[in-house]
């Protein structure tokens, strides 16, 4: 089964073509970082607006890439899936109307999925031993959490971000050094360069609960840039390298200690944050300490793309069919986590 994949939830414009839930044909990623790097992060309107201009080339992109246009779409492409929540509205809204206007013209079945569940899976692309049940651990932007995954479309749901993201952290951590858009990527290349042992920032590791808070460590990192030299390369490295470990720490210990309580031997990271050298060199070491797998998707995989998408999409569809009004499908910028 082949899905036409969309994926339009914040600031890349993504689609994909999956076979059979796990083989990708084709993922296509248009990124609108250089749009909003000059802003120190996503402008909605922006957003929508580069959406809207990119997402019919990004559409032919995908398909011309193996050969399928819109002459043979009818008899190659067997449904079409997109991203209906959480997200930016004007951006989810762009991918809904692309999807359902395929679906209406080619009399397809429209799949709609949730973006955390692209994450939460998006591991498996590339590993297909990566099964349920698992433990999920999304890093990203938006979101800081943990599920259990008990099956496809059976989720519980353990804890998420309390204030800042991670990502978020990393990103505001990186503003407040006046470093570019996104941080995640530049806080960790410079992190390589400086001493982690040198300033120690705290691990809140809010015992008792699976939540996380990041806005502590950003703070601390505030107070103590005004305490310094930040026009010091050296210690912009330092900062970036203390900041780094904590955060890192406080993601594998918490994660760790929630596969032991809950006795599952198999750990799934996804999100852009999980992109993080560090984070994947200490969450390899510690699986292999611990004799617990874990699978990490390649960089690609590990911010927004449609591939995830198709990916969920093939389950749900196997499981619990497809929409059938597809006129009421709207984005649900705030959506939870729903079982199907
Ligand atoms: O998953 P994603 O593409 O978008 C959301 O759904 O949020 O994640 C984007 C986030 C940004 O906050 C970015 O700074 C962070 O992922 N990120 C990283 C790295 N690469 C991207 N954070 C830490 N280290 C990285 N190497
Ligand atoms: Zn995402």
């Amino acid at each position: 089964m082949k899905i036409l994949a969309i994926e339009t939830s914040c600031d890349e414009t993504s689609v994909s073509v999956v076979e059979n839930g796990r083989k990708v044909l084709s993922n296509i990623i248009s990124s609108q970082i250089p749009i909003h790097a000059k802003y120190n992060g996503v402008v909605p309107e922006l957003a929508s607006r580069a959406h809207i201009k990119n997402i019919n080339p990004v559409i032919e992109k995908a398909l011309n890439k193996i050969n399928i246009n819109f002459k043979n779409f009818d008899k190659k492409i067997d449904a079409i899936a997109c991203t209906y929540g959480p997200g930016l509205a004007g951006s989810l809204l762009v991918g809904i109307m692309a999807a359902k206007t395929l679906s209406y013209i080619y009399d397809k079945p429209l799949i709609p999925v949730n973006h955390i569940e692209g994450h939460m899976h998006s591991a498996g692309i590339e590993n297909s031993g990566l099964k349920p049940p698992f433990l999920s651990v999304i890093i990203s932007g938006g979101h800081t959490e943990l599920v259990i995954v008990k099956d496809y479309g059976k989720y519980v749901f353990l804890g998420g971000t309390r204030d800042d993201a991670i990502g978020e952290a990393f990103d505001k951590v990186a503003k407040i050094l006046g470093l570019s858009y996104p941080g995640g990527p530049v806080i960790d290349k410079l992190a390589e360069l400086g001493d982690a042992k040198k300033i120690h920032f705290t691990r809140p590791l809010l015992k008792g609960s699976w939540d996380f808070s990041f806005s502590g460590i950003k703070t601390a990192v505030l107070n103590y840039s005004k305490k310094v030299d930040i026009t010091d390369k050296n210690v912009i490295n330092d900062i970036c390298a203390g900041f780094r470990q904590a955060v890192a720490e406080t993601i594998i210990y918490k994660s760790f200690e929630a596969a032991e309580k809950y006795n599952l031997k198999t750990i799934a990271l996804g999100g852009g944050v999980a992109s993080n050298s560090l984070i994947r060199k200490m969450f390899k070491v510690t699986a292999k300490n611990k004799k617990v797998k874990v699978f990490i998707p390649s960089p690609v995989y590990c911010t927004d793309n449609a591939s995830m998408i198709g990916l969920v999409a093939y389950y749900k569809y196997k499981k619990s069919g497809f929409k059938k009004n597809i006129d009421s499908l709207n984005p649900k910028p705030s959506l939870d986590l729903q079982n199907w």
